[in-house]
């Protein structure tokens, strides 16, 4: 009975998001108007007109989802030389400066729903247009209320990380993931591929990197540590470099770059499971079955950086973006402590502590990857021992090392712990499955700004966005991952995109009502509470 009642809630839902009016629209447009003409209705007689690369790609994937979700057939074409009597769409790509990067303008009236955008603009046009479409009971058709948008970011790194390592994912999943954040207009995927429980990368140079470091035997049931329980059962994955490409072109029409993370010099166990001859101390190692900091990091031996720069290489020519992460957190100094090879770099290098000595570390390699035409990204501990002379930081440890590295001239992007870390509750802890700790609400996250008050304008100019992350300890499945991202997700969007002023936190929560029937035709498992 129970079961029949909430099926008919969700037909109920449905049926709402077919007549409803009105805009929803997350994240909040810059600007937007009602126009004065009256709704207009899209029919399978409607086409999409496109005419440059781009806007037919974005015009592709609008009618695929259209057909996908109200089975509407509304095909790309090239051009229209009679107008007919059907509602058209126009999409066109420009380089009109009066529009800002990625922004777009969207006009719906009588003569046609017309799109102009900059690069990666008509796209997110789409995406707005998915949030506006209507259902017209009476008329039994699909439309949309004339409106007029004006629409920007506020930063351009809008980002969502995912920590494919503690638990591994399928390729599919990390299409939908990367699908939705786009739908969201987020557009920087930070994948972390490489950890102490798994390494997920192939690298063709390194077999043994997946055919060993990519299994773990077990992992620790819960939180189990002390005595430890392990389950048993062997957890194992890894993406070839034919699906990278095939994720990184399905990021790149979605307006979605991907940030891959290669940690060092900790995080590393999986990668001493296969090569211990990069540790300092002798192996043989474990890939880790339980959470936390592992004392075994790589050793700053030649031999390690030959390695480091020959999977870089791989990494660098798979990945199309500006940046790669090259991790640098939570690295315990004791082994190198311990090493006479470490301690001998040190002194060969004149390098007073181990801080020092990551520093160095650090900058052999990013002296490697700007040889490959890219730039390095580290979590905040690479400001240790002194920042590498070309490096952003990715603030997580609070907003501290973000500030310092704006202050000295570094681009950073900001995912502190108390607003952007998704693996935390989001509600009390007897209400919600199990987390890592911490207590991020949805409205907290809405009440971020990236933005610190200690910076003046000029250093404010670093500070490139934010970036939700999430860590997979305790998330096993995509379901467990989509109800920690969502809808914390929607509001890191708002933050990233819309302008300070447009920021309503009572609206937000209206427009949300939509956007979690949307989820749910998108199949999300969004936290509905
Ligand atoms: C981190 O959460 N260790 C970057």
């Amino acid at each position: 009975m129970k079961k029949t009642i909430s099926f008919l809630g969700l037909c109920i839902l449905l049926l709402h998001l077919h007549i409803t009016k009105g805009q929803a629209i997350v994240p909040m447009p810059v600007q937007i108007e009602k126009g004065s003409d009256d709704s207009v209705y899209i029919s399978n007689r409607s086409v999409i007109v496109a005419k440059d690369a781009e806007s037919k790609t974005a015009a592709r994937l609008f009618s695929a989802y259209l057909q996908e979700h109200f089975s509407l057939d509304i095909p790309v074409v090239d051009d229209l030389f009679q107008q007919g009597m059907a509602t058209n769409f126009w999409f066109t790509t420009t380089t009109n400066p009066d529009i800002p990067n990625e922004g777009y303008i969207l006009d719906i009236n009588k003569t046609g729903i017309k799109v102009e955008g900059q690069k990666g603009g008509v796209f997110y046009a789409t995406q707005s247009l998915k949030q506006l479409l209507f259902f017209d009971a009476n008329k039994k058709q699909y439309g949309f209320e004339s409106w007029k948008i004006t629409d920007y970011p506020r930063f351009a790194w809008r980002g969502m990380h995912l920590d494919v390592c503690r638990h591994f994912f399928p390729i599919e999943f990390v299409k939908k993931y990367i699908d939705l954040m786009a739908f969201y207009k987020m557009n920087t995927f930070h994948w972390h591929l490489t950890e102490d429980q798994g390494w997920r990368i192939q690298i063709l140079q390194y077999p043994l990197l997946t055919e060993i470091g990519g299994t773990r035997k077990e992992t620790m049931v819960e939180k189990i540590f002390k005595p430890y329980k392990g389950d048993g059962i062997p957890h194992t994955g890894f993406y070839t470099q034919e699906e990278i490409q095939s994720v990184v072109a399905y990021a790149l029409e979605r307006n979605v770059t991907i940030v891959p993370e290669i940690e060092m010099p900790g995080h590393s166990l999986a990668a001493l499971a296969a090569y211990p001859e990069l540790a300092c101390s002798e192996g043989p190692f474990e890939v880790a079955t339980t959470w936390g900091v592992f004392e075994d990091i790589y050793c700053p031996k030649e031999e390690t950086f030959n390695f480091l720069e020959n999977v870089l290489a791989e990494v660098c020519a798979l990945f199309p973006g500006k940046y790669i992460h090259i991790g640098g957190d939570e690295a315990p100094k004791a082994a190198w402590k311990k090493s006479e090879v470490a301690q001998e770099v040190m002194k060969r290098e004149g390098l007073k502590n181990e801080e020092e000595l990551q520093s160095y570390f650090i900058r052999r390699i990013e002296k490697f990857v700007q040889s490959q035409g890219k730039s390095i990204i580290g979590w905040d501990e690479i400001l240790e021992g002194g920042l590498a002379p070309n490096a952003s930081v990715m603030s997580w440890r609070g907003e501290e090392g973000g500030i310092a590295a704006a202050k000295m001239g570094h681009d950073v992007v900001m995912t502190p712990g108390s607003h952007c870390y998704f693996d935390h509750y989001q509600g009390p802890k007897e209400t919600e499955p199990l987390a890592i700790g911490g207590n991020t609400t949805l409205e907290k996250v809405y009440q971020y700004n990236p933005i610190p008050v200690s910076l003046n304008i000029e250093e404010r100019t670093h500070i490139l966005g934010a970036q939700a992350n999430v860590w997979t300890e305790y998330l096993a499945t995509p379901e467990q991952v989509e109800y920690m991202a969502y809808p914390r997700a929607c509001a890191l969007s708002e933050v990233l995109w819309s302008p300070v002023d447009k920021k309503d936190w009572s609206g937000f929560q209206e427009r949300m009502k939509t956007q979690y029937i949307l989820l749910k035709k998108m199949n999300v498992n969004a936290r509905m509470k």
